[in-house]
């Protein structure tokens, strides 16, 4: 791969608005990133991700806005923008009825790479995923991971310095969501910039910042580390039964501002520890819970974006509009 030199934004959103009828799917959204960074974008079904992404790809017209590939504005200067990024779309689009070559050919020929540097590229890539040796093989019949695989190194056909990735290890086993993301890293590391969505909070805490996007607007942005932060200290880890009794007795506590079961755990978010941590094991144990343990853990990002769809909750309650 080449490696990009520039420090200039690669990827730059300003104010982006969309609708399709009366869904506001993305709403006012900024972003930027640089060379070398993943940008993370994390939000329930129906956030707006997608919608985010076909507007950076040009495939969808924003309503309001502007946004630029590479400096390049993706609605007066399409072409130039489209040719500096690549997009793995969130739904399979290889032709499941082409080997894997085929496909790589396809891709190429509509990106404007042939001949020897489309079997140079080609080469490069398939090793670079994992897929040599796989060229003849049907892609309707390649592994769900072997399929990303795949898509990532088509849009890599044209050595895009932007890359976008829409849930690309959506569905996949740990191992292959582990391999598909020491990709990225490599990415990384030539200079790409990468806007990548998951649902995984494993993969969220690797990007170099990420935003929360809720109902089409990023309620907070920065690296994984500062959305952690206001929590410290303020997260309990509980294991006790019954769920019910449990519940109640946590939530009753005044210094208690949430309980998530987390399978057998639950995490517990407070104002402040020392009280809970004192009172907590005699009021489960008054209320005939079976106490196990409680201690103070470092906050995951999962306890992060649990707080802030809480306080959205509470500032809406307020008559404020997030
Ligand atoms: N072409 C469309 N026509 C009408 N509504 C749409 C269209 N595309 C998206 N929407 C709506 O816009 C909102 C945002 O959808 P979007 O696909 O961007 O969310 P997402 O964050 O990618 O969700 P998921 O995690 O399920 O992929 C949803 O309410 C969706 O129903
Ligand atoms: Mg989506």
């Amino acid at each position: 791969m080449t490696v990009i030199a520039a420090t200039a934004p690669l990827i730059e959103a300003d104010g982006l608005y969309k609708s399709f009828g009366d869904t506001a799917a993305v709403r006012g959204v900024s972003l930027t990133v640089r060379p070398g960074e993943a940008y993370g974008l994390v939000g329930a079904d129906g956030a707006g991700k997608t919608t985010l992404m076909r507007l950076l790809v040009g495939a969808l017209r924003m309503d309001a806005g502007h946004a630029r590939i590479d400096g390049h504005d993706v609605v007066t200067d399409t072409e130039r923008a489209r040719s500096r990024l690549g997009y793995l779309a969130q739904r399979f689009s290889m032709y499941g009825d082409l080997t894997v070559a085929e496909n790589v050919r396809f891709f190429g020929a509509s990106r404007g790479v042939s001949g020897d540097e489309l079997a140079r590229r080609s080469a490069y890539l398939l090793q670079f995923v994992g897929l040599a040796g796989v060229e003849d093989r049907l892609a309707g019949v390649l592994s769900g991971g072997m399929k990303q695989k795949l898509g990532l190194a088509c849009a890599l056909l044209h050595q895009p310095h932007v890359v976008l990735l829409d849930e690309p290890t959506g569905g996949l086993d740990p191992l292959t969501r582990q391999d598909f993301w020491q990709l990225i890293i490599r990415l990384l590391a030539d200079g790409v910039a990468v806007l990548v969505s998951t649902p995984y909070m494993d993969e969220a805490v690797r990007c170099t910042r990420l935003g929360f996007l809720h109902e089409g607007t990023v309620l907070r942005e920065g690296a994984p580390r500062e959305l952690t932060e206001p929590l410290d200290g303020r997260i309990l880890e509980l294991v006790a039964a019954p769920r019910r009794t449990v519940q109640a007795v946590v939530r009753a506590d005044p210094d208690v501002e949430d309980v998530a079961a987390f399978g057998e755990r639950y995490h517990v978010r407070v104002r402040a520890a020392a009280g809970p941590l004192e009172r907590l094991p005699r009021a489960l144990a008054a209320a005939g819970a079976s106490f196990t343990a409680l201690r103070t853990i470092a906050p995951a990002l999962e306890d992060a974006f649990i707080a802030l769809l809480a306080e959205g909750r509470s500032d809406r309650r307020h008559g404020i509009e997030l």
